[in-house]
């Protein structure tokens, strides 16, 4: 069979997410009860990285352990993709040793060249255009919480970047509403909302309003304002991001029982006060936790 990369949501169907979920409940009840599931014994995970992180790394390393198997990291100074030696190289020598790939990269078009050199599945654990383990997460996360999704008020506030873009790539699959609410100047990537404009549901637009952006929300979601790599554009962003805060006052315009979701990490007080991200409508430490369960579903896919 031929092996299938995990690179972006917009290259899978609703029903693979479906079937996803539908794995990642039985696997997460069979970790939470004890019960043992290891049907990687003896694979291993190459796992790059040119940026940090706490989740994706703890939970896909956590996650490859729980299913019998083994993670490396390789952390930003160690294989030098690109630099000591080109991706393709190390997407064929990775290749030679290992089961699967998972990689944390600046530029999107590395990733594609990774998985195009890789004869083993590659997943994308985040790069400058997307991050689409973070937004499985997050949808399988609403579905526990609320039980469905089609005709959800969806607002991300915050800025138009990889894990915005993820969400625009989901809502091509799912027929809830999505808005992107973000400041001008500050848009989701141009061709990502084409493509949605074309595959979508028309269900999908862009805000610069936040008070109008959460009226009725059954979600609020919201990441930080300068992402890693951009931190050189601080002052400006963090200005033109004014006015683009969750706090109690804009919550108050969404559902009493709307979610309040963040992929983590938080900037406390910058684009959400203490007082939402600890308060009864957050759910922010249930979608890191699920990273674990919904990742482990997509490494036994693809890898088993
Ligand atoms: N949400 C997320 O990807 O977290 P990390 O950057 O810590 O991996
Ligand atoms: N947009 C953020 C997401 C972090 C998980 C970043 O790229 O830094």
């Amino acid at each position: 069979m031929e092996k299938r990369d995990f690179i972006s949501i917009a290259d899978y169907s609703r029903e693979w997410i479906e079937e996803i979920f539908r794995l990642t409940d039985e696997i997460k009840k069979k970790t939470i009860s004890g019960e043992g599931y290891c049907p990687l014994i003896g694979k291993t995970l190459a796992m790059v990285f040119q940026k940090p992180s706490a989740r994706t790394r703890i939970s896909f390393e956590v996650g490859m352990y729980q299913l019998g198997g083994h993670a490396l990291y390789l952390s930003p100074g160690d294989i030098q993709m690109g630099k000591r030696e080109s991706t393709a190289d190390i997407a064929r020598v990775l290749s030679r040793y290992n089961d699967g790939i998972m990689a944390r990269l600046f530029a999107h078009k590395e990733i594609i060249e990774l998985a195009e050199n890789a004869t083993i599945p590659v997943i994308n654990g985040l790069t400058d255009l997307l991050h689409p383990c973070q937004v499985m997460t997050d949808l399988f996360t609403i579905y526990e919480h609320k039980k469905y999704v089609d005709n959800l008020k969806i607002v991300f506030i915050g800025d138009g970047n990889n894990v915005a873009n993820s969400w625009i790539n989901m809502s091509t699959k799912f027929p809830f509403e999505l808005i992107v609410c973000c400041p001008v100047g500050y848009e989701p990537d141009s061709s990502i909302m084409e493509f949605a404009k074309k595959k979508g549901f028309n269900n999908f637009r862009i805000m610069h309003e936040p008070f109008e952006a959460a009226k009725k929300a059954d979600v609020l979601y919201t990441d930080v304002w300068v992402s890693m790599g951009q931190e050189k554009d601080a002052d400006e962003k963090k200005k033109a991001f004014d006015g683009f805060r969750i706090d109690s006052k804009l919550l108050s315009e969404a559902k009493d029982d709307c979610l309040v979701m963040h992929c983590l990490p938080a900037h406390r007080e910058e684009e959400i006060t203490d007082e939402v991200i600890d308060g009864p409508n957050s759910v922010v430490f249930d979608e890191a936790e699920n990273r674990l369960h919904v990742q482990k579903a997509i490494l036994v896919d693809l890898i088993k």
